[in-house]
């Protein structure tokens, strides 16, 4: 069974309670923080930057916090986000101009780097940047907004990204964004993927009991990933 690592998207919590979000989420089981950067330019939405990532870290957070740039240009803001704690960056390769350089300059402040792959956007550049890649990251929704359904043509995007990185030997995790719930994490999986994005599944998903609660849908995506034939 591969090491599965649940990421809830930030996106879809309450911001005003935003550090009492993420303890709560973290502390119902998850793995990662999924930080969404959006820029109004690159994605018609506007988010949150270091400053946030910082103020996470200052409040103590010490989960991985996974930062998905939806912004154009990347580079000048990587240093301020690896500065505030990120320990993923990921990007859309046409975000930037020299995607080799972007790698190598996440890589060199010490972040794990990454490429995002919208859903039309084919994984062609992968193969010429995959020794600085760490982690691969598919789009199975457009990227800007929470709440949207999963693209199934994902799947056999996945099955494709699965074989490239089996085929570079390198250890790289190939994590899905977008549309994730309980009842499809499991084809997810066994379409290749290890990492799972999930917003409004997870922040949606208030406990009958307690609403700042999330343990039961994430006990949910485990019973499911646990079913996964791998
Ligand atoms: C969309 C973001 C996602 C988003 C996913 O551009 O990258 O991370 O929060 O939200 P759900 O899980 O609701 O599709
Ligand atoms: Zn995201």
């Amino acid at each position: 069974m591969p090491d599965f690592k649940i990421a809830p998207s930030i996106l879809s919590a309450d911001f005003a309670r935003l550090g009492e979000e993420v303890d709560n989420v973290l502390k119902s089981g998850a793995d990662v923080v999924h930080f969404d950067v959006m820029d109004n330019h690159y994605v018609p939405n506007l988010t949150i930057g270091p400053l946030v990532c910082d103020a996470l870290r200052k409040h103590g957070v010490t989960a991985d916090i996974d930062v998905h740039l939806m912004v154009k240009p990347v580079d000048r803001i990587i240093p301020d986000f690896a500065a505030a704690g990120a320990s993923y960056i990921t990007f859309h390769p046409e975000a930037s101009e020299h995607i080799d350089r972007t790698l190598q300059l996440i890589q060199g402040e010490g972040c794990k780097s990454g490429l995002v792959f919208n859903p039309a956007t084919p994984l062609d550049v992968l193969k010429h940047v995959i020794d600085k890649v760490d982690i691969v990251l598919l789009m199975s929704v457009n990227p800007g907004f929470g709440g949207q359904s999963f693209i199934p043509e994902t799947l056999n995007k996945l099955r494709e990204a699965r074989k490239i990185i089996e085929a570079s030997g390198r250890d790289i995790r190939l994590e899905i964004d977008g549309g994730v719930k309980v009842d499809n994490i499991r084809e997810i999986a066994e379409a290749g993927a290890d990492m799972f994005v999930a917003g409004s599944a997870v922040f949606g998903a208030k406990s009958a009991t307690d609403a700042n609660t999330y343990d039961s849908v994430i006990a949910a995506f485990r019973a499911e990933l646990a079913k996964a034939a791998i």
